[in-house]
């Protein structure tokens, strides 16, 4: 059978993660799709720059742009990140040339997804992004297709593994912030710019997303109250842990009278709650459906093996023909209400 053939931008922890999941994989992975999966070509930033010999084996385009259209490919695939600029146009470029797009760009998404949606749509190519939220937790097929039967009243959760990563440092090792960062840094759980991660608006990337999943409307990134973690001292941490709760960046959507409350920020969370216990990188998502009722997914929200599964079940979709509609591109009945000022 015919290969899906995939041009890849960014070979960064997420775009390696990628390329070793596929060379793992390849076998099962085609068997299970019903076609093999194939990157045909690869760009980054710097083509001299010393990378994983995985990455030695593809066909390198210095231009995402010039990639995204390249008439060898049926998908492309970004994983550059940021939200303008070479991942925005490039992603533009491959939905008019009409290739299928895979992204785990949440910033990109936040800003510009309603108008990328129509993209997708007018050109009846998929746009798909489950490495967007949560890293490796599936909940972005689970709020498209499995929840779709429910009126939602509420999604919330930890959403950054960065966040989380520090504040347990902090809280169960007495490291200190700046350690921890560094760590998470290492890791390769943060954003090429970690204010985005510890100012609580990677956390907002994603629930502007979520909101869009849950409620059908369409996102709104700028309705959202962002407050981050810069300011958490060890001594809120020691207090929080006299009175029997641990400190939790969360992302809070829900419908109230009023339209969607959309919220960042962090909380005092009761100890020994499944989302007390959600340590290091790892993320949830608590929904609550009126029919299905409480839900809760949880695993690894970031780094570069979680991702990477994301982005692959992402691909196998597309190989198996799969295309469903992005998320919400009209703004339904109950809309996000602006945060107060
Ligand atoms: P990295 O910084 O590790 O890698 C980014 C890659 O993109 C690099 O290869 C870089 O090139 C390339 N790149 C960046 N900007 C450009 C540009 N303008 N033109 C060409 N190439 C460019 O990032 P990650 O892999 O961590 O993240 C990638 C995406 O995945 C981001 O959208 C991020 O938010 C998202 N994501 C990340 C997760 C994680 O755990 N890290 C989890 C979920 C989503 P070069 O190597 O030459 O510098
Ligand atoms: N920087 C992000 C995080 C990556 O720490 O959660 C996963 O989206």
């Amino acid at each position: 059978p015919n290969s899906l053939k995939l041009g890849l931008a960014g070979l960064g922890t997420v775009g390696a993660g990628v390329l070793r999941l596929l060379d793992a994989h390849a076998g099962q992975i085609a068997a299970r799709a019903g076609r093999p999966v194939q990157v045909v070509a690869v760009s980054a930033r710097d083509r001299s720059k010393k990378r994983d010999a995985v990455i030695d084996n593809y066909r390198w385009v210095d231009d995402p742009i010039a990639l995204a259209q390249d008439p060898e490919i049926d998908a492309f695939v970004e994983l550059m990140g940021g939200e303008e600029g070479i991942p925005k146009e490039s992603v533009e470029a491959a939905l008019k040339a009409g290739k299928h797009v895979v992204t785990a760009n949440k910033a990109l998404l936040a800003h510009h997804g309603v108008a990328l949606a129509k993209l997708a749509e007018e050109n009846d190519v998929a746009l798909n992004f489950e490495a967007a939220v949560a890293g490796g937790i599936p909940i972005v097929k689970v709020m498209r297709e499995s929840l779709q039967g429910n009126a939602i009243s509420r999604v919330y959760g930890i959403l950054n593994g960065t966040c989380n990563y520090i504040l347990t440092l902090m809280q169960e090792e007495g490291a200190t912030f700046d350690d921890a960062l560094k760590e998470a840094q290492e890791k390769g759980y943060a954003e090429a710019d970690p204010t985005f991660d510890i100012g609580g608006f990677d956390t907002a990337h994603k629930l502007a997303l979520l909101t869009s999943l849950a409620f059908g409307v369409e996102t709104a990134f700028e309705d959202i109250y962002v407050e981050g973690i810069q300011r958490i001292a060890a001594a809120d941490i020691e207090a929080a842990d006299r009175l029997g709760y641990r400190l939790k960046l969360l992302g809070v959507a829900a419908a109230t009278e009023h339209g969607i409350e959309q919220r960042v920020h962090p909380a005092m969370v009761a100890k020994h709650t499944p989302v007390a216990e959600t340590f290091g990188a790892q993320n949830c998502v608590l929904i609550d459906g009126d029919f299905v009722e409480d839900v809760m997914l949880s695993g690894q929200g970031a780094g570069a093996g979680p991702t990477a599964s994301a982005v692959m079940g992402d691909i196998i979709e597309l190989a198996r023909g799969h295309i469903f509609a992005p998320f919400a591109t009209k703004t339904a009945d109950l809309k996000p209400y602006p945060k107060a000022e």
